[in-house]
């Protein structure tokens, strides 16, 4: 009985530690969303009944260690019980009700979260896992994009979570439970962002070399702003001739074997859509912040920021990358 309030106690202090970690808090005990408030809720029910059986049983265990410790004297050695009917019903019964109740309640907020179609007016997204980064298809609004899941504040978010290959999970603990994201399956679930902000989440299934850096960002903006985001990843990629004609380097190089650019070329699709890559404030699923340097980087040997990627270091010449940074950098 004592080593699981124990485990416990340690999760829930490592859990504050994160949430005091500023912009990047990841904790399941400041819910913003309908979704994960009833989690908090039932972690917080059993959480509080375990400890009172910890502290009455770890309680009775100390008080008994004190009270009867040997001193020498056998008069004082503990009233021995035999078959006390009343003490075995009592010890059965109670936990049977512990453990009924917790089942029914647990239950209860499985079932009243688990929604299987999309509710009256909510965004649908599919999200693709793949190694090692999330797809983000908006169907109904034509918009594919990578890492980052724009969503407005205050409306229902109904997900598809599928994998391309192994099996991921997708968890954004300030906003929902985590599914499993299973090949050849397609599993559900919802959110609703009460608060404008950025809500990071992290695959939580392991799925190979990088799973840590398969990070995922929802950013809940006011309608009017992802509105005007719709508008710009609905655009096909903007014609802005470049210097060093880094378009036609890029449709020269095998890039184009994996990444779509909406009106330039769509045979690819096995790695991120990069229409409107200038967009996002990550690269390579949150692995690095989206700058000049870490784009060059990624472009020059992708393994410099995630050990393994399924992108090849391609061995392009400082020319090559000059030309492709200056095409990349135009797709707003
Ligand atoms: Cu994907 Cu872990």
């Amino acid at each position: 009985m004592g080593r699981i309030p124990l485990l416990l106690i340690l999760f829930f202090a490592t859990n504050s530690s994160i949430a005091l970690a500023g912009p990047e808090n990841l904790s399941i005990f400041d819910p913003v969303s309908p979704a994960a408030t009833p989690i908090r809720d039932l972690f917080m029910l059993v959480f509080g009944v375990i400890g009172i059986i910890f502290v009455i049983t770890e309680g009775a265990l100390i008080w008994s260690i004190i009270r009867y410790r040997a001193k020498g004297d056998e008069t004082k050695e503990p009233p021995q019980v035999y078959g006390s009917n009343p003490i075995e019903v009592a010890w059965t019964v109670i936990p049977i009700i512990i453990v009924f109740t917790l089942f029914l309640v647990t239950t209860r907020s499985i079932y009243s979260l688990d929604m299987q179609e999309a509710p009256e007016g909510a965004l649908k997204v599919k999200a693709t896992g793949h190694q090692w980064w999330w797809e983000f298809e908006y169907e109904d609004l034509g918009i594919t994009t990578a890492g980052e899941l724009h969503v407005p504040e205050g409306i229902p978010v109904f997900v598809e979570l599928r994998s391309a290959d192994v099996i991921h999970s997708f968890w954004v603990p300030r906003l929902a439970g985590k599914i499993d994201c299973i090949p050849n399956r397609e599993n559900h679930l919802w959110f609703q962002a009460d608060e404008v902000g950025t809500w990071y989440g992290q695959c939580a299934e392991f799925c190979g070399s990088q799973h840590a850096k398969m990070l995922i960002r929802v950013i809940s903006e006011k309608e009017v702003d992802f509105n005007s985001w719709v508008a710009n990843q609905q655009l096909q990629a903007a014609e802005i001739p470049t210097e060093a004609n880094g378009k036609e380097t890029f449709l020269s190089l095998a890039c184009i074997n994996c990444h779509n650019i909406q009106g330039v070329t769509t045979v690819g699709g096995f790695g991120p859509d990069l229409t409107h890559l200038m967009s996002r404030d990550t690269i390579a699923s949150g692995a690095a912040n989206n700058s000049t340097d870490n784009l060059r980087l990624w472009l020059q040997n992708p393994d410099s920021i995630k050990e393994g990627a399924l992108m090849p270091n391609m061995m392009l010449s400082d020319k090559e990358i000059d030309a492709l940074m200056e095409y990349l950098q135009t797709l707003k």
